[in-house]
């Protein structure tokens, strides 16, 4: 998918179609769609005032020009109202024009930017559109035999701005788009991935590829290793599968050791089956997702790469498959971490803590001044919040603005949950220093409680993504299957890491 940006105007633009934004609340067509509207003898100008066009959030219409100008259809894009747009707006309105421009079996179209009347800087409004459309237009494809001449595609979008000076920015914006768009595509075709076809040991490879791709550091921790620095989380958790464990260390950017270091830590669990305390067999195939986490990691990694940021990034990916075999960790077993804590394993599905467990005290040696994991560690999350948006606990209220700050940027919001001391209790154990599960109640927050016993020397955030990773169904720029929700946000974060008293 190519994008472009020219300066032009509609009516003299040759394209299949040129498409236009309008305002519910706007009292006049703006100057480029007068323009056109008048070359078509007013059609626009009566579908609106009839009210056969109302311009709510993405509602669309097509309408051929007869020739009247050089475009041979225009498309009305509706944006809802012009007090409420927000850059996340922006990006659904461009991704609605992208696949219903697809689907309607049109190749190609220009977007008359104008229209948009977009605020200045201009910059994260530019990167929204063009993420939009790329994300809009991803799809999983690898497993359907269609024949190349059948597939529809929508190939090229031209953005036609009007400004002399605003290329510039505008190509800019763009390409930070297309690089983000590119790192959540990725995460989403891992994460799309079946899980034979993603074991741990796929997808080290598949970092190791991407790594030396983009020019960061790929570091392996494969099983001997593993059994040598005592990470019994992630030998526990994979000694059901015939799958041995892998332990996924990225670094960008390791000479630059004078400035904070930030640590991203990412559950890998490539297939949850919940091990001997097996799940129920229905949905029990959106477990491949379980590695979402890992997966917005390894994209956002990417993209950081190739965006050049001047900070040192770490990465660390935990890669397991939860399986029942025969020599699994049974209910009532108890482990010792990296960290030489001890765990009673009370419920074999709750494996992520375990894992992320070794890899969160392994992030320690960095001595990082930030340290955020990306998990889908709890059903209680998902009943708590939905899928509408993240769960986030953690130790240092800094660094939740922070996380907070690149979500709403982003529109991968998080809400804060509590980690009070109170609910520690409930993971309390006889026979070891703690146990993996809290009882029914609060169970999103005693996950996290479990986890902050391994985060006491950082500033430390966890994100439950349990309920975001996954969309149930198709959007306005993700298709149903995984969002590859983190990426963006992640980015963002580093993004902004040395401005943020600024930009907050
Ligand atoms: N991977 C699951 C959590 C999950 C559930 C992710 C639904 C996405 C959608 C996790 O490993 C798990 O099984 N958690 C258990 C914990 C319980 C046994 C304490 C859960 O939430 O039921
Ligand atoms: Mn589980
Ligand atoms: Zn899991």
């Amino acid at each position: 998918m190519n994008i472009t940006i020219k300066v032009g105007t509609a009516e003299k633009e040759p394209a299949e179609v040129v498409v236009f934004y309008l305002y519910e609340d706007a009292k006049t067509l703006c100057e480029s769609l007068a323009r056109a509207d008048k070359a078509l003898n007013n059609i626009v100008s009566e579908l609106i005032r009839e009210k056969r066009f109302v311009a709510k959030s993405n509602k669309t219409i097509i309408l051929p020009t007869y020739g009247k100008i050089r475009a041979k259809r225009i498309m009305l894009v509706g944006m809802g109202k012009k007090k409420d747009v927000t850059p996340d707006k922006i990006r659904q309105a461009a991704g609605t024009t992208a696949t219903t421009l697809r689907d309607m079996g049109i190749c190609g179209g220009a977007s008359m930017m104008d229209s948009i009347d977009i605020p200045q800087p201009a910059g994260e409004w530019y990167q929204a559109y063009s993420e939009g459309v790329l994300l809009a237009l991803y799809q999983y494809r690898k497993y359907k035999t269609i024949p190349p001449e059948d597939q529809q595609e929508f190939k090229a979008l031209t953005l036609l701005v009007s400004g002399e000076g605003e290329p510039g920015i505008v190509r800019e914006s763009v390409t930070h788009g297309q690089i983000i768009a590119d790192a959540v595509s990725f995460a989403r075709d891992l994460i799309n991935t079946p899980s034979r076809d993603k074991t741990p040991g796929i997808l080290a490879d598949i970092a190791r590829k991407m790594s030396r791709e983009v020019g960061i550091q790929c570091k392996i921790v494969s099983l001997p290793e593993i059994k040598k620095l005592g990470m019994g989380g992630l030998l526990g958790v994979a000694q059901g599968s015939a799958q041995p464990p892998k332990f996924i260390i990225l670094e960008y950017n390791a000479h630059a050791k004078n400035q904070d270091t930030v640590v991203f830590v990412g559950k890998g669990i490539t297939f949850d089956s919940g091990g001997i305390c097996l799940k129920q067999a229905k949905d029990m195939d959106i477990m491949k997702s379980d590695m979402s986490g890992g997966a917005a990691v390894m994209g956002a990694m990417k993209a950081i790469s190739r965006m050049k940021f001047p900070r040192h990034v770490v990465g660390l990916i935990p890669c397991a498959e939860n399986m029942p075999g025969g020599s699994a960790i049974k209910p009532g077993d108890i482990i010792t971490f990296y960290s030489g804590k001890t765990a009673e394993v009370a419920n074999t599905d709750a494996e992520g803590r375990l894992i992320l467990a070794d890899a969160l005290a392994y992030a320690e040696k960095y001595k990082p001044a930030a340290v955020i994991d990306l998990a889908t560690l709890t059903g209680s999350c998902v009943v708590a919040l939905g899928t509408v948006v993240t769960g986030m606990l953690g130790n240092s209220e800094e660094l939740k603005k922070r996380v907070k700050s690149a979500g709403e940027k982003t529109w991968e919001r998080v809400w804060e949950l509590p980690l009070w001391e109170e609910y520690q209790e409930q993971i309390k154990s006889d026979i070891a220093d703690i146990k993996n599960v809290g009882g029914p109640y609060a169970g999103a927050i005693t996950a996290a409680c479990f986890l902050s016993r391994f985060t006491e020397k950082y500033p430390w955030v966890h994100l439950d993504i349990a309920g975001t990773s996954w969309c149930e169904k198709n959007n306005a720029y993700a298709q149903k299957g995984a969002s590859g929700v983190g990426v963006r946000l992640l980015v963002q974060l580093i993004r902004n890491w040395d401005r943020f008293s600024e930009v907050k």
